[in-house]
C-alpha cells in the first residue's frame, strides 16, 4: 500500500515528534488526543520546531508552512476514518492501549494498518484485540523522534509481509532508517540499552563512582553522546523500571532484575527531567 494519509494517536512527546517527522515529509497528518489542550500543544511544539529549523535555515519558511498545513488535530477519533495508517504513540499503559487499538479497529478502514510505538507491549498481544492482526504492526521511534534516525519494525506473529513491506517503504519516506524485529520483550534497542542504563544504576548503588563519572566514564570512555544516568533522565526512570520489569518477567532470568534504587527513585517521584530532578537536578 502507497501510505498518503496518517493519523497518530497522542499528541504528547513521541506523538508529536511523530506527527512532525510525517507532515514534514510529505503526508496528510492527522494527530488526534482526547484532550484539545494536549493536541494543541503538540501543534505548538511542532512550530517551534519547525521555526528553530528555519532559524538554523535548514528548511525554509515554504516548507514549515507547507508541513503546517498538512498537519491537523482532532479530538474525535472517527476523524482517522480517512487515514491509511494510524501510529499510536498513547501512554505506555497495557489497557489504555488495548482499548485504542480495540476502537480504532472499528473506526478506520479494514484495510488500514494499525502501528504502535510501544516500548514494551507485545505487539501480538495488542493485534489479538483486533479483527486484523495481519495489519497490525510495531513502529518504535527513538526520543528525539525528529533527531534519531532509527525505527524499529516489529511483526507480530499474524502480521503479514505486506504490511511489512508497506510500513518499511514507510519509514524510508520518513528518511529514517530500519530494522526488522521479532516480537520478544523489550524488542532490540531495549533489549540491550535498559540492562545497560539498569547496570549503571547498580553501579552508583554499590559506590563504585559517583553519577557524574559514570556518566563521564562511559561518553569519553564509548564516545556515546550521553552517559546512561543521564540517558535515564532523559528517557524518565519511570520507563527504564517499566522495561526492565517486562525484561525481567518475560525472559524470567535474573540478569534483568531491576536495581533496587532506580526502584526507590520511581517510589520518590524522581522520575527525570520531565518532574525536574531524577540522578540529576534539572
Ligand atoms: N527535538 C528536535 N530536535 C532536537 C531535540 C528535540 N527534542 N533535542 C535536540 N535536538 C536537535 C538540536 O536542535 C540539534 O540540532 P542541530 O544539530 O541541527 O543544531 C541536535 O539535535 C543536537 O542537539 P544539541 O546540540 O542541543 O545537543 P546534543 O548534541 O547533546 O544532542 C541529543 C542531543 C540528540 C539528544 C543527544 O544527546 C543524543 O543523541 N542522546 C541520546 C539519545 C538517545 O539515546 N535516544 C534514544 C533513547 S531510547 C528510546 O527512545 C527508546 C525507548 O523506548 C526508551
Amino acid at each position: 500500500m502507497h501510505i498518503k494519509n496518517i493519523g497518530i494517536v497522542g499528541a504528547g512527546q513521541m506523538g508529536a515528534g511523530i506527527a512532525q517527522v510525517c507532515a514534514q515529509n510529505g503526508f496528510e497528518t492527522i494527530l488526534y488526543d482526547i484532550q484539545v489542550e494536549l493536541a494543541e500543544k503538540g501543534q505548538s511544539v511542532i512550530a517551534k520546531n519547525l521555526d528553530r529549523l528555519v532559524e538554523k535555515e535548514k528548511i525554509t519558511i515554504e516548507q514549515k508552512k507547507e508541513a503546517m498545513a498538512r498537519l491537523k488535530i482532532a479530538t474525535d477519533l472517527k476523524t482517522l476514518v480517512t487515514t491509511q495508517l494510524v501510529i499510536e504513540a498513547a501512554t505506555e499503559n497495557e489497557k489504555i492501549k488495548l482499548d485504542i487499538f480495540e476502537s480504532l479497529d472499528q473506526v478506520c478502514p479494514k484495510e488500514a494498518i494499525l502501528a504502535s510505538n510501544t516500548s514494551s507491549i507485545p505487539i501480538t498481544k495488542i493485534a489479538s484485540v483486533t479483527k486484523r492482526p495481519q495489519n497490525v504492526i510495531g513502529m518504535h521511534f527513538m526520543n528525539p523522534v525528529p533527531v534519531m534516525k532509527l525505527v524499529e519494525i516489529i511483526k507480530g506473529l499474524l502480521t503479514s509481509e505486506e504490511t511489512y513491506t508497506s510500513i518499511f517503504d514507510m519509514t524510508r519516506a520518513l528518511k529514517k532508517e530500519s530494522v526488522l524485529v521479532e516480537d520478544f520483550p523489550g524488542f532490540l534497542v531495549n533489549r540491550i540499552l535498559c540492562p545497560m542504563i539498569n547496570e549503571a544504576v547498580f553501579a552508583l548503588e554499590s559506590g563504585i563512582s559517583t553519577a557524574e563519572d559514570i556518566d563521564k566514564a562511559m561518553k569519553l570512555g564509548t564516545n556515546q553522546p550521553m552517559g546512561p544516568l543521564e540517558l535515564a533522565d532523559f528517557i524518565g526512570l519511570d520507563t527504564c523500571l517499566a522495561i526492565m520489569k517486562v525484561l525481567h518477567e518475560g525472559l524470567g532470568e535474573d540478569k534483568f532484575r531491576p536495581a533496587p534504587l532506580l526502584r526507590k527513585y520511581v517510589q520518590a517521584g524522581l522520575l527525570g527531567r520531565k518532574t525536574g530532578r531524577g540522578f540529576y537536578k534539572y
